[in-house]
This record gives C-alpha cells, structure tokens and sequence, in this order.
C-alpha cells in the first residue's frame, strides 16, 4: 500500500486501542454504523436483504442480516489490525471487496464517512487515550485499506 508504512510507534498505538475494542466488537461495531447514518441518512437505501428496503436506521441496525454486515466490517478492521506489519498481504482481498461494493452501489466517496465514523467510535470508547497520535495512526491505516479498496472500482463504469 502506497500511503507509507505505518512506523512501528503508530503499529503499538493501534494495537493497544484495538484490543480495548476488539473485545466486544459487535457492540463497538453499531456505535460506528448508528453514527454513519447520522453522518450519511442516504447510505440506508444501499443495504436491503431480499429486496427488503429499511424504513429507519434503527430497523436496519436490528436487522441480523445487517448485523452480520457490522460483524464483517469489524473482521476486516481486525485483520487490517493483525497484518500491520505487511498491509500488503491484504492488497488482493481488500480490491475484490471494493469491487463488491461498487456492485452493490456504494460510492468510493461514502468510505469516508465510513472513517469518520470509524474514528468517533475510536474515541468514545478509548476516551482521554484517544490521544492525538493515535487518532492520526488509525487514520493512516483506514486511508490504507481504503486506497486498496478503491483500486477493486472500475473507474470506467458509471456511478464510481
Ligand atoms: C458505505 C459503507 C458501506 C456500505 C453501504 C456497504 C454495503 C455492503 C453490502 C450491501 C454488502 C452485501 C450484503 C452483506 O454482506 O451484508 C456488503 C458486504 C460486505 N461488506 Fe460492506 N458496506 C460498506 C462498508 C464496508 C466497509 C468499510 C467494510 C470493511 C472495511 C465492509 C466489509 C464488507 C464485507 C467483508 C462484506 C462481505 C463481502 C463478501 O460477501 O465477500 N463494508 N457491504
């Protein structure tokens, strides 16, 4: 991945904070997804289950099926977490997932808010250990996976 190694400084930050998290990820998992929707309200429609469209946030985040989807996103971060040191390991499955993505009418834009997300959860649940330098390490992994991620879009396709 091309944004730079993570220093070994910004791998122990995000392997401490991950392990107060990764405990009881699924929990972790829909404080970031409530805060997506309140960020993003328009990113609802993309997830239905059998041509089933939620009529509220609140129905999608008790939907099992949409909660196996929070349980995904949270293995994704785990490996992304446990590959630190070769992130590029990750490269091909992480570019086939952003294919898929782009299959279900996700744009490569609405990651970030994903990230947004990602970090608010970060620090309401790590508090004052949110500290500046591990905010900015978890950025740069994000903004690893998701520059993989975005390698699966074929730019050559409406709507990416
Ligand atoms: C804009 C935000 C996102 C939307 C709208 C979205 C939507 C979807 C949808 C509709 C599916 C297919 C149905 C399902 O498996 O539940 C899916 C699958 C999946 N998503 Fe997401 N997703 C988003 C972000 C992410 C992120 C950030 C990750 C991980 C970093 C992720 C990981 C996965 C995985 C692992 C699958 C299963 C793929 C497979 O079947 O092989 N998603 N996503």
């Amino acid at each position: 991945m091309e944004s730079g190694r993570l220093s070994s400084t910004e791998q122990a930050l995000i392997r401490e904070s991950w392990q107060k998290v990764s405990g009881s990820s699924l929990e972790h998992g829909i404080v970031l997804f409530t805060r997506l929707f309140d960020l993003e309200p328009d990113l609802l429609p993309l997830f239905k289950y059998n041509c089933k469209q939620f009529s509220s946030p609140q129905e999608c985040l008790s939907s099992p099926e949409f909660l196996d989807h929070i349980r995904k996103v949270m293995l994704v971060i785990d490996a992304a977490v446990t590959h630190l040191e070769n992130l590029p390991c990750l490269e091909e499955y992480l570019a086939n997932l952003g294919k898929k993505h782009q299959a279900v009418g996700v744009k490569v834009e609405s990651f970030s808010a994903v990230g947004e997300s990602l970090l608010y959860m970060l620090e309401k649940s790590l508090g004052p250990a949110f500290i500046p330098d591990v905010r900015e390490a978890w950025r740069r992994l994000y903004g690893a996976v998701v520059q993989a991620m975005s390698r699966g879009w074929d730019t050559h396709k409406e709507g990416n």
